[in-house]
């Protein structure tokens, strides 16, 4: 079926998937549109949404997008950048100033179509540097933002023209604290555009089944299911699409996987009847030798990635399997933190976005059927194709496994900046009543939407959580070189931390396991394994003071996408028992809950 659809022009930032996912919610297909896309490319749309961008309208930074899509009769609604775009392209002013930061309340000049149903006053929430400073004749104030004083704020916070149907908020309605951009999206969508909301989950899973067969056209998929919630799905739609028995699983036992997990995962592909084909290998000590002593976490990625696709072309010609097409889990996150789209740095790069399987997409060799979905959608489709409610929920388990939480390293300490990083930390850290200290090594984090790889700094002290969590938000946002704090659980504030020479071996991965489950058990115990997002546990080669053994490092965060994410609060309780089993494991010396939100720190280490 034809759905009618909303283009969502992706300046950048991750706001704009944010946009689209809401629009789907509305029962609305919304498509991402690179803003250089040939203007025929927008002829389809019923309506298009222009959203944020890191880049500065005022400056003229990326003005040079397809400005034919002002000419097309469809309604357009600028978001932010897009806001302050459609403002400049009718006869308005955008000035570099007038800058926004957090909650504002919206105060609406009068009733209009695009806030039906809402009330004279809105929450919503502000980010930009930029402001429109005058609108074009055609343009009429929709609502304005105050001060805390009563005084006006911002003139232009929302502006429209109904006669040329173009309409523009400063502020982001998809983000949550905005508390009814829910609603301002419905209402251009449903009735400012007119579209029929038909896009469903449901059609979505038909879709896709038509997609699957026409691809794969008449042949089998190659899938491997690391039995992970994007592979089980993708693996359980597959096999709906083409039958079971044109499906053939491998299940590739990397040595990076969590305890018990391989038997786990084949006993699931049996209970979801997708066991017409499933083969099994043990592949553990080809990838540790793969590894051997690399210890830059770009480069591990890559070795992983690649000995994967190694690995899976011997089996695939050993099974005879290797025309086949190949099947992949991937998620549309996977694709914007690897740099798929134009707009967005390599954060990482994600296992099944490696040079060799961009060039099989390329050539169409590749089955992706949840590229668009983000994890909350795949779990709905999940729940929808009859996996297990257990495993639709699992917590999400980075393809590379282990190997991107057991950090390494030559054993050189890298205090490159600590000189200018110190003082500075000194001085934010000492109205919180924390001890600091810089751990000589590196983790991956994210600011400004850009890859930041940059120095841990490890917290000691007995202050209340949202202290903590307000020290690690100002540590890392003042204090450049910083993207992420940790809170020593392991007693007194060390003297000196020193690395220590770590590469990939079987035994600290069966340390980091062991670690790993006692993590995952105590989250259950306490109720809390569904109310967490995910919980990595890493293993960071570094001593404290004379502490035989490595420093472990809990991450709970709390997410709705794993776009951002916060630190979450563990009860007392079980931060005792972690105390007790992780420290008593041999190979272990200290331990830390990793109390940084993302952004500036990633979810994983690496
Ligand atoms: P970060 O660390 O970038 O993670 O905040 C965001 C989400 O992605 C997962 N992740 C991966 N998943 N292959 C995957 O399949 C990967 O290479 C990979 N790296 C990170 C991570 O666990 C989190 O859920």
């Amino acid at each position: 079926m034809e759905h009618d659809a909303i283009a969502v022009v992706d300046f950048g930032g991750q706001y704009a998937h944010l946009i689209a996912t809401k629009v789907r919610h509305h029962g609305v297909l919304a498509e991402i549109r690179q803003p250089e896309d040939q203007l025929d490319a927008f002829r389809k749309y019923r309506g298009i949404i222009i959203s944020g961008s890191p880049s500065l309208s005022s400056h003229g930074e990326d003005s040079a997008y397809t400005k034919g899509i002002y000419d097309l009769k469809v309604p357009i609604l600028g978001l932010c950048f897009g806001h302050q775009e459609i403002a400049k392209h009718y006869g308005g002013k955008v000035i570099h100033g007038g800058r926004e930061w957090g909650r504002a309340q919206l105060h609406l000049n009068r009733e209009h179509p695009i806030f039906a149903g809402l009330g004279p006053v809105e929450q919503v929430w502000m980010s930009h540097f930029d402001s429109v400073a005058a609108v074009g004749p055609e343009f009429e104030e929709l609502g304005f933002t105050v001060n805390a004083d009563g005084s006006t704020d911002h003139r232009f916070a929302a502006i429209g023209s109904d006669s040329l149907r173009r309409y523009g908020f400063q502020y982001h309605p998809e983000v949550d604290d905005t508390v009814h951009g829910d609603e301002m999206i419905a209402n251009f969508v449903l009735n400012i555009c007119d579209c029929r909301p038909t896009w469903s989950m449901d059609g979505f899973l038909e879709e896709q089944c038509e997609r699957i067969r026409n691809q794969a056209d008449g042949g089998s998929v190659f899938l491997l299911a690391s039995g992970g919630v994007d592979s089980t799905v993708a693996a359980a739609i597959i096999g709906r699409a083409i039958g079971p028995e044109r499906l053939h699983l491998l299940h590739i036992d990397n040595g990076l996987m969590r305890k018990d997990e391989s038997s786990q995962v084949l006993q699931l592909i049996h209970q979801l009847g997708l066991d017409a084909h499933v083969n099994f290998v043990d592949a553990s000590e080809t990838f540790l030798s793969a590894l051997g002593d690399e210890t830059d976490p770009e480069r591990k990625r890559r070795i992983i990635g690649d000995t994967f696709i190694d690995v899976f072309q011997v089996e695939a010609v050993r099974l005879g399997l290797e025309n086949h097409l190949l099947g992949q889990g991937t998620i549309y996150p996977d694709t914007i933190e690897t740099g798929a789209t134009k707009r967005s740095d390599t954060i990482k790069t994600h296992h099944n976005r490696v040079p060799i399987i961009e060039q099989m997409i390329a050539e169409g060799k590749v089955i992706e059927p949840l590229a668009d979905l983000y994890k909350v959608e795949v779990r709905e489709l999940g729940e929808r194709l009859g996996i297990p409610h257990d495993v639709v929920w699992r917590h999400p388990f980075p393809g590379p496994g282990l190997g991107v939480r057991l950090l390494c390293s030559d054993g050189t300490a890298d205090r490159s900046g600590f000189d200018t990083i110190e003082p500075a930390l000194e001085q934010v850290s000492e109205r919180f009543g924390l001890d600091t200290m810089l751990l000589p090594i590196r983790s991956v984090g994210v600011k400004a939407d850009l890859r930041a790889y940059e120095h841990p700094v490890l917290l000691s002290g007995s202050v209340p959580w949202p202290t903590l969590t307000d020290a690690a938000s100002t540590i890392t946002a003042d204090v450049p070189g910083i993207n992420r704090c940790i809170w020593n659980l392991g007693g007194a504030h060390p003297q000196a931390i020193r690395p220590l020479a770590a590469t990939v071996t079987r035994e600290r991965l069966d340390v980091l396991r062991e670690a790993d489950h006692v993590v995952m058990q105590a989250l259950a115990r306490h109720g809390l394994y569904h109310e967490i997002w995910q919980c990595p546990t890493v293993m960071v080669p570094v001593q404290l003071d004379d502490k035989q053994g490595e420093l472990i490092v809990v991450r709970p965060v709390l997410s709705q996408r794993a776009m951002t994410a916060s630190p979450a609060e563990l009860p007392e309780r079980m931060l005792d028992e972690l105390r007790r089993t992780i420290l008593a494991l041999p190979g272990v010396g200290s331990l830390a809950l990793d109390i940084t939100s993302k952004p500036p720190g990633t979810i994983e280490w690496e």
